[in-house]
Order: structure tokens, then C-alpha cells, then sequence
């Protein structure tokens, strides 16, 4: 949690996990782990560093095809969840991008949003 530091980047990290554990968790597993070839992992997740626009598009669109994380090659439909909200996006992202090794400067709904528009 080095990045969080002021009282909003708090909330969204807490508001985050929270979403997490309802939303992800039972694929991805608590601490992000994945689970064996069918889940990926979040943690420490090559993919999660390098593609940031694609995992905000992906938690509301889902994404399907075989994509490659950390070396190994996963290929099984995640489901979009269509009724997350912007603000919940940017929370879980602030979760996921200061956890788990993953590092980045504080995430803004309207960032996330404008990100949202571009998603095919
Ligand atoms: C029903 C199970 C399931 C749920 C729930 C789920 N995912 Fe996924 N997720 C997958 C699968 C399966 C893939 C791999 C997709 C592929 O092979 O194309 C994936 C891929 C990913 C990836 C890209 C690969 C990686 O591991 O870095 C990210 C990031 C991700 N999911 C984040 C999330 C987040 C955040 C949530 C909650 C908002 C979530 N997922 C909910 C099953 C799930």
C-alpha cells in the first residue's frame, strides 16, 4: 500500500478489497493467486503491469481469447460485470494496483471512466 496516502486513495482501496472479495475472489481466489491453468493469477501478473486499459475494460466486458500471463497460456472466458459502476472499477483497481507487487501512482474514477468510453 506504499501509493496510498491520502484519505480518498484509502477509500478506494478499502471500498477495493471489499469489491474484490464479492466480485473476483471466488475465481481469482483472495489473494489473487489464480487458480492452477483455469484462473490466472492477479498477483504479481505480467499482464496486470503492462496492460492497464485492458484490465479496466475487462472487469466490466469480460475477455475471451488465450492470453499469456507470466509465461503461461491461459484460454477460458471471464465474464463482463456489467453493473460494476466506474467508481467501483477505479476502487478495485486501486486494490489490484497497489497489492500483490503491483505498483502505480492513484488511480481517478474519471480516468477510469474516459478509459471506460474507449473500450470496444
Ligand atoms: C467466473 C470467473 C472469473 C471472475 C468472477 C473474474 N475473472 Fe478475471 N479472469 C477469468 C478468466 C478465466 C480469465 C482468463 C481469460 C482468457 O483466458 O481470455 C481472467 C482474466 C483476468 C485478467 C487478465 C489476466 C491476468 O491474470 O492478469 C485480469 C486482470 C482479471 N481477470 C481480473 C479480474 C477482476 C478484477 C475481477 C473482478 C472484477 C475478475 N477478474 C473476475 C475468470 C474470472
Amino acid at each position: 500500500m506504499q501509493n496510498i496516502s491520502t484519505v480518498k486513495e484509502q477509500q478506494y482501496y478499502v471500498h477495493g478489497e471489499q469489491l474484490y472479495l464479492k466480485n473476483c475472489s471466488n475465481c481469482h481466489q483472495a489473494k489473487g493467486t489464480g487458480l492452477g491453468l483455469l484462473y490466472p493469477p492477479l498477483a504479481k501478473s505480467d499482464f496486470v503491469d503492462n496492460n492497464f486499459e485492458s484490465v479496466i475494460c475487462l472487469m466490466r466486458n469480460g475477455i475471451k481469447g488465450e492470453l499469456v500471463v507470466n509465461g503461461k497460456n491461459f484460454n477460458k472466458e471471464m465474464p463482463g460485470i456489467p453493473s460494476l459502476t466506474d467508481l467501483e472499477i477505479a476502487e478495485i483497481a486501486t486494490y489490484l494496483y497497489n497489492n500483490w507487487g503491483h505498483q502505480r501512482d492513484s488511480i481517478d474514477v474519471k480516468e477510469v471512466s474516459a478509459i471506460l468510453h474507449r473500450c470496444q
